[in-house]
């Protein structure tokens, strides 16, 4: 290798069919980086196909066929010939009242969002442990540390998942293996086009919190004020940090939304320094 020449990776990229996916796609490929793409729709990446035969391979995989799962990442190792880093980008938003949302759409959520990305780390940590390298990637969201009403299945996955790899980054800190939740605020991708609305019927919800969130939302009120491709090179760049953070904030509006409701979290934690000791085995009542 050439002196100062940049180490080329190979990635393995669920989501690369669209948005932040997609753009982290692309911007590897022309740095000649070699990345295998785990999407549902391969038709959406043709052209890019067709501009790097030899360094993207793309497979065919609908994330909620979990069971599907470890034997494509098998499959993606051997004709890679190796993978570095996982990049979990699959998902969307599922949006309406708890209460109105069927067992349906709730488990398919829940499968795409948090199983699969469950799954794909499980896949590949065998392949990493012996490696003793690799890094695998999660975009969580701010919505993995604040919410929205008419958002709770959403927040459940992100929730869920940041739990999981905060837990994974534990287990794997002395195994040459980093984990990274990243937690962009809203980017401008296909994902308010991709959503799946479930309109509130009753007035409980339609004429509060659901409702308004809803009517909010389609006048604009959250603007998509991240850049997909900036976005990307951030992600890229967090890799080749070996003492990356375990979570990168992305985005003005992520790091407000999160320092305010930590912030409010840890104030509501604080007050509860005195009551807390009342459950102790030690604790005497004196009142
Ligand atoms: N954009 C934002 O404002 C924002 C903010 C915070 C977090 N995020 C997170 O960022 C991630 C990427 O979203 P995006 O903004 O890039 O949205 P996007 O443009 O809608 O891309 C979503 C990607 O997920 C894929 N996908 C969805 N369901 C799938 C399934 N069952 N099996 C396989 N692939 C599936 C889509 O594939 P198809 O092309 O086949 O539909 C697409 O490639 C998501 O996890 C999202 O929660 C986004």
């Amino acid at each position: 290798m050439t002196a100062g020449a940049p180490l080329l990776k190979t990635w393995l990229i669920t989501g690369a069919s669209s948005g932040i996916g997609f753009s982290v796609t692309n911007q590897l490929l022309q740095r000649g980086h070699k990345v295998v793409a785990l999407v549902r729709s391969p038709h959406k990446l043709k052209a890019l196909s067709d501009q790097y035969p030899t360094t993207l391979f793309v497979l065919k995989l609908d994330l909620r066929q979990s069971d599907k799962i470890a034997p494509a990442i098998h499959h993606a190792f051997q004709l890679a010939g190796g993978i570095d880093i996982l990049l979990s980008c699959a998902g969307y938003a599922l949006v309406g009242a708890a209460e109105e949302l069927d067992d349906t759409a709730i488990r398919a959520h829940i499968t795409t969002n948090l199983l699969a990305p469950i799954y794909l780390a499980k896949a590949v940590l065998p392949y990493f442990r012996k490696q003793k390298s690799g890094h695998i990637l999660h975009i969580s969201s701010e919505g993995g540390q604040i919410t929205y009403p008419s958002a709770s299945i959403y927040h459940a996955s992100k929730w869920g998942a940041e739990g999981f790899f905060d837990a994974l980054a534990k287990e794997v800190q002395n195994l040459g293996i980093q984990v990274t939740l990243i937690e962009p605020g809203r980017i401008k991708t296909e994902f308010d086009n991709n959503a799946v609305i479930i309109e509130p019927l009753l007035d409980d919800y339609r004429k509060t919190t659901v409702g308004t969130y809803l009517r909010l939302l389609t006048m604009g009120r959250f603007p998509m004020i991240g850049d997909p491709d900036k976005v990307a090179q951030m992600i890229i760049k967090i890799t080749t940090d070996k003492n990356s953070p375990l979570r990168l904030i992305l985005g003005s509006d992520s790091y407000k939304n999160i320092i305010r409701e930590t912030e409010k979290r840890l104030q509501t934690a604080k007050l509860q320094q005195q009551s807390s000791k009342n459950t102790d085995m030690n604790f005497i009542d004196d009142d």
